[in-house]
């Protein structure tokens, strides 16, 4: 890192890894990697580029962690590449094969790998994609080229503050993204959900948005929602509406082998006022961990997960998790991908 920052003070994703992987995808749909990591530099587009106008663009965000034995692994590789492949076939470009994407990830951490810090840090990585199809008029056509490259960013906590109790505003008007979207890790959905989002941290002191068009919970800016008790885990079941959270599938497969019962369904305003009686509510994301929500505003209505603190079952699940990240507990799923560094 040329920077002297530090991650832990510094804001989510401000600093940078000094190397970089890159291919560039020609009209064939073939990619050109050159088979390992050069250092960041700047990228150079016409002022006409597609991406710049019309958004094709897609990206992933996942992790490699410090194990406690001080070797590096990375976190459901290929689980991250699998939904990238999607989200590029999603924005109509030419996806490249899975195993030179997972290349390109390994390679750029391992490139990167000194500057990872030690947990509750972490290295991020941003696999992304660009359309770079120069013309102006193509507004209703896909971009045949492109160029797929992996950053790194090393991180500290995404919540500053660390594990602290969330305050949620519950949105029911206006939705996160448009349906046929929210499947898909674009650009374009991040800045539909933004006027909202800065609303409900000016107007209720919001940490996060939990979009719920119509009473119909799905999920919020950057993360899956469940609710929880001693026994059982609720969170929507997948359709097209919102992004299938790596950290969503871990929770929910985990929690199965801690003997939860998990439910996978549509989940409603008026079930998760009646939850907060009851029961825990915690957000689940690569970014995020798993972070235990305190309180939610409805309107003008504020209701408060039990004493307000993060709840017993959403702390367990947390240490059930980054035991298995960080190599703290083995590796059951064969979610760790052991690299250089
Ligand atoms: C909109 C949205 N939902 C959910 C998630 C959680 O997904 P994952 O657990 O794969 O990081 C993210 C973060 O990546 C996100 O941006």
């Amino acid at each position: 890192m040329s920077q002297t920052k530090d991650p832990f003070t510094s804001p989510f994703g401000s600093l940078f890894g000094d190397f970089m992987t890159i291919a560039a995808l020609d009209e064939a749909g073939h990619y050109a990697y050159e088979g390992s990591a050069k250092p960041v530099e700047n990228l150079s587009l016409h002022p006409g580029t597609h991406v710049l106008h019309y958004a094709s663009a897609c990206f992933e965000g996942l992790k490699a962690h410090r194990q406690v034995d001080g070797s590096l692994a990375i976190f459901r590789v290929d689980d991250h590449v699998a939904r990238m492949i999607q989200s590029i076939a999603k924005v109509r470009m030419s996806p490249p094969p899975a195993e030179l994407l997972r290349q390109m990830i390994v390679d750029a951490v391992e490139a990167n790998a000194s500057e990872t810090p030690a947990a509750p840090g972490s290295l991020y990585i941003r696999p992304t994609m660009i359309g770079t199809l120069l013309n102006i008029g193509a507004a209703a056509a896909p971009s045949p080229t492109g160029l797929l490259y992996v950053i790194c960013s090393p991180v500290g906590d995404y919540f500053a503050g660390g594990i602290r109790p969330l305050s949620i505003y519950v949105e029911t008007q206006i939705p996160r993204t448009t349906p046929q979207f929210g499947m898909i890790k674009s650009g374009a959905n991040y800045v539909m959900a933004l006027g909202p989002t800065l609303d409900a941290k000016r107007d209720h002191g919001a940490d996060q948005v939990l979009f719920a068009t119509g009473g119909d919970v799905t999920e919020t800016g950057a993360s899956n929602f469940f609710l929880c008790d001693d026994h059982k885990l609720v969170t929507r079941k997948l359709d097209e509406s919102f992004l299938h959270g790596v950290t969503r599938a871990s929770v929910i497969t985990m929690a199965r082998d801690m003997g939860y019962e998990v439910e996978e369904r549509a989940v409603t305003v008026d079930e998760l006022r009646e939850w907060t009686t009851r029961g825990e509510g915690f957000l689940s994301g690569t970014a995020a961990v798993l972070a235990p929500v305190g309180q939610v505003k409805i309107g003008d209505e504020t209701m408060v997960f039990g004493d307000g603190q993060p709840g017993p079952n959403t702390l367990k699940l947390r240490q059930a998790l980054t035991d298995i990240q960080l190599g703290a507990a083995p590796d059951p799923y064969g979610w760790r991908t052991p690299v250089e560094g």
